[in-house]
């Protein structure tokens, strides 16, 4: 099948590197002699036929901004059958022979059944969370853990002033990448991750038990002399599962061991800001590679990083597969790590 035009478009959470990975699609489809329709706000632009013609120009100047200037959302419409199906006789309609998906495993999903109805797609991982099991890296996720880090850094400066302990929730619904290596770079004396979950515990049960180690930990580390202290927790482990909000954890840890505490939620900061060098390479690469496939007429694979390498795989294989926080960071960080 000759391949003459593809879409793109970004789905779910955005991330910092989707315009990079954006611009690399374009550019590189265009020299391949492949027109390129970008499609506005996710899946809910292909059933409603919202789409722009886009050339090299229309993607300078964007490989360092934050956001993606396509627009995204979660539609509801894209999980039913019929919204499926308009889809993809939109993508037939106006010439979509190709379609590039950046987004997380929804996202994903959805790209399995578009392609499924016809319209070969490729998912290119776009996420803070780096939670996607077939590859090794996302794109987006260096640059929340800088912003992160950052924001951790300076709330360091005053809790140091003021001997206190600042205990600072970061993002993650269902993994603690980032909450790891935020936590690890910034010597946190305690990282709470949504792994950390026993079995058969509530959340609520979790949220108990974490408390009284960090208030443990806060209080052994008193004992040394230590006066201030960051504690890092993931979302999961609190706002998210609707448990208590960071501040409200960090009052019962002021209860529990006399240290000044105050709680911090950096929230959506994570999500803004001009990507790293690692997320536009990243993002570059993976939106070259996308084009490559797909210019051959081939989709239902998903696009990932393995040990530096560019790879692609089939979608729903990749879905099945599982990622695990990994052990040796874990280890360390129970070692030395604060
Ligand atoms: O992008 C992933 C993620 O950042 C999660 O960690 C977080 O729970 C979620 O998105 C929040 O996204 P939103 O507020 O856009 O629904």
């Amino acid at each position: 099948m000759e391949v003459k035009t593809i879409g793109i478009l970004t789905s779910g959470g955005d991330s910092q590197g989707m315009n990079a990975a954006i611009r690399a699609i374009v550019r590189n489809a265009v020299r391949c002699g492949i027109k390129v329709k970008g499609i506005f706000d996710g899946y809910q632009g292909l059933i409603d036929g919202n789409f722009i013609d886009l050339d090299i120009g229309d993607v300078s100047g964007i490989i360092q901004k934050g956001g993606t200037m396509l627009g995204t959302a979660r539609c509801v419409a894209f999980k039913e059958q019929a919204g499926i199906q308009k889809a993809a006789d939109n993508c037939r309609k106006f010439g979509i022979d190709g379609l590039v998906v950046i987004g997380g495993d929804g996202s994903f999903r959805g790209a399995g059944d578009l392609s499924r109805a016809g319209i070969p797609c490729v998912g290119l991982p776009g996420t803070i969370d780096n939670d996607i099991a077939c590859t090794e890296y996302t794109i987006g996720f260096d640059t929340a853990m800088n912003v992160a880090m950052e924001a951790i850094d300076k709330i360091r400066d005053t809790i140091t002033s003021h001997h206190r302990c600042a205990i600072v929730e970061v993002m993650g619904a269902r993994a603690g990448w980032v909450a790891l290596e935020v936590g690890i770079a910034t010597g946190a004396s305690y990282i709470a991750l949504p792994e950390n979950l026993l079995p058969g515990e509530s959340p609520k049960e979790r949220y108990e038990r974490i408390k009284k180690e960090i208030a443990d930990r806060l209080k052994e580390g008193q004992e040394k002399g230590r006066k201030n202290f960051t504690v890092v927790v993931a979302e999961a482990v609190t706002s998210l599962n609707k448990v208590a909000t960071v501040e409200e954890m960090a009052e019962e840890i002021m209860d529990m061991t006399g240290i000044d505490t105050r709680g911090t939620c950096l929230g959506h900061i994570q999500r803004g800001g001009s990507p790293t060098l690692r997320d536009r390479v990243a993002a570059t690469r993976m939106g070259y590679h996308a084009v490559q496939i797909l210019k051959e007429g081939i989709g239902n694979r998903v696009v990932g990083e393995k040990n530096g390498v560019v790879y692609d795989m089939d979608i729903q294989e990749g879905l099945s597969m599982k990622k695990y926080l990994p052990e040796d960071l874990l280890d360390i960080w129970r070692k030395v790590g604060y």
